[in-house]
């Protein structure tokens, strides 16, 4: 028996990274995944490789309201109903504050926050409507503290914890229960680029971002993306089935100190 067996989740963002793991965890755990995400080809080719019993890819671009309408048709019809939602996608950019153009910041805002509320508003209902569920927010280490140069992103993340809480208060009686994760480092494109370059040698670029990690980082390593799916998995399974509106820190001990030596 798996952990999320009869229950059809929808994971943004999920053709690679996080959201990759995340969806092939909870269909390893019974689940029939929805991967919503603006890479087709990477997108379709996961559903392919899931199967069509398991898995469909649409494409959505979380920051489009029209996007959102016809992503939920597409799982309905797919898979009858919908009762999990990660809100996963995301984009971070790096630039001072006083060197962020207005348009980079909006568009930073228009994927973290603007697709984590669009998500919430789309889902939350169908949720309820298929008798209760789960919604889990992605938002950072750099959502519970600053960090040089990536202020548009720290703000789009401090925003969905602000967004998790207020929608658990509102959902809660409606059976939908809404958590985050707050990820320190964690070993994908996003904080290795080398990943999505084919002529990068990327033994290279693991030992730089393991010397890097190893100092910051109590753990003295960068994380996993399968490490922040098990997360995911429980706060979307009914092992966390009293836990509404909290962010979860995975980051290996980053936020919990520093570390000295
Ligand atoms: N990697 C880290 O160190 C780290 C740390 C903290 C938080 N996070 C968060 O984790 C989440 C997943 O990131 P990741 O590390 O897997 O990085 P990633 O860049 O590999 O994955 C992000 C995914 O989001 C998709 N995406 C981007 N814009 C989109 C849009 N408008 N609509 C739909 N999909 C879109 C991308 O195509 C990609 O598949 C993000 O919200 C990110 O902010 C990552």
């Amino acid at each position: 028996m798996g952990k999320l067996d009869g229950r059809v989740v929808l994971v943004t963002g999920a053709a690679r990274g996080q959201g990759e793991q995340e969806a092939r965890l909870f269909a390893a755990e019974g689940a029939r995944v929805v991967i919503a995400d603006v890479l087709v080809e990477q997108g379709e080719a996961l559903a392919k490789e899931l199967g069509e019993h398991v898995a469909r890819f649409v494409r959505l671009d979380v920051g489009s309201e029209e996007g959102w309408a016809e992503a939920v048709t597409v799982a309905k019809d797919a898979f009858g109903k919908i009762d999990g939602l990660v809100n996963n996608a995301g984009i971070l950019r790096f630039n001072e504050l006083v060197n962020t153009p207005l348009a980079e910041f909006e568009q930073v805002v228009r994927v973290n926050m603007t697709g984590a509320f669009l998500g919430i508003r789309a889902v939350a209902p169908e949720i309820e409507a298929a008798g209760g569920g789960t919604i889990v927010n992605t938002s950072s280490y750099t959502g519970l503290t600053g960090m040089a140069l990536v202020g548009a992103y720290a703000a789009t993340k401090h925003a969905v914890l602000g967004l998790t809480k207020v929608a658990a208060v509102e959902l809660a009686g409606k059976g939908v229960r809404v958590n985050a994760i707050c990820p320190g480092a964690i070993d994908t494109a996003m904080s290795n680029p080398a990943l999505l370059d084919p002529d990068a040698d990327l033994s290279r670029s693991d030992a730089a971002l393991g010397a890097y990690y190893r100092k910051l980082v109590p753990m003295g390593r960068i994380g996993r993306p399968e490490e922040v799916a098990a997360l995911a998995l429980f706060l979307t399974s009914g092992d966390s089935s009293y836990i509404t509106g909290q962010p979860f820190v995975i980051d290996g001990g980053w936020l919990a100190g520093v570390s000295l030596f």
